[in-house]
């Protein structure tokens, strides 16, 4: 079975969390697509959709899938999105599609949050995919000398703005032990917009499709190595 398989099977079984005439939040992603794709199905049942990215925002509307402006929204009952890395405490690094500030707004106003994910992403240490952080285009030196003196190789995303207008750095080399102090301590950088660490409100539920069919994890309560 393909690594595109399973997160298809993921993002199936994150059918079951939509509650009808709700509004939901969506993230941004190759996995999403799938759940964009399975959520077009049961579209008639929806309020609408919150969207974390112009991509995704295509995509519902290719899909018919009616939209509902952010801040029009109030807390939502309910984020899925996908991630790049997950541990066993559901702290994720995303961004790898560059979409992470928008995504972590909408997840901090949701009450639950379901990753979507293939086996691929489950790691016992965050930090093998390099941590994208988004940054103002003017503090990209500095952003970068800072993050220099944390033990990171950034390195500069090429050809690419996010949606916000911003640059994104990737963050090459670090082994992160303690995800939510380094998430607070990289997003006080002046000139960081976010970092792709999901640590401080990490995931409630990660659907991870194996081969073997969709295994839901639940946040580990011990702490993460
Ligand atoms: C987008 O910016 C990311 O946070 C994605 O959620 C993440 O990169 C997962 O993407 P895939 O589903 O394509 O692996």
């Amino acid at each position: 079975m393909s690594g595109d398989d399973l997160k298809k099977r993921a993002a199936e079984a994150a059918l079951e969390y939509v509650a009808d005439n709700t509004v939901l939040g969506v993230g941004t992603g190759s996995t999403v697509n799938h759940f964009i794709a399975a959520l077009a199905r049961i579209k008639h049942r929806l309020d609408g959709v919150v969207s974390s990215s112009e991509a995704t925002t295509q995509r519902l509307k290719a899909a018919g899938i009616p939209l509902v402006d952010f801040n029009s929204a109030g807390p939502l009952p309910l984020y899925v999105d996908g991630a790049d890395e997950a541990n066993r405490r559901l702290q994720l690094i995303k961004g790898g599609g560059g979409a992470l500030t928008r995504e972590k707004i909408v997840a901090a106003a949701s009450e639950q949050f379901v990753c979507i994910a293939d086996q691929s992403k489950l790691v016992e240490v965050l930090g093998a995919f390099p941590l994208p952080v988004e940054v103002i285009p003017m503090a990209r030196s500095h952003v970068g000398r800072e993050l220099l003196t944390r033990g990171g190789q950034p390195v500069l995303r090429e050809n690419f703005v996010t949606d916000n207008g911003n640059l994104i750095l990737d963050v090459y080399n670090l082994r992160i032990l303690e995800p939510a102090a380094l998430e607070s301590e990289l997003t006080n950088i002046a000139g960081v917009v976010t970092v792709g660490l999901f640590a401080r409100r990490a995931a409630d539920v990660l659907l991870l499709g194996t081969e073997g069919g969709v295994r839901k994890l639940l946040p580990d309560s011990a702490p993460s190595k």
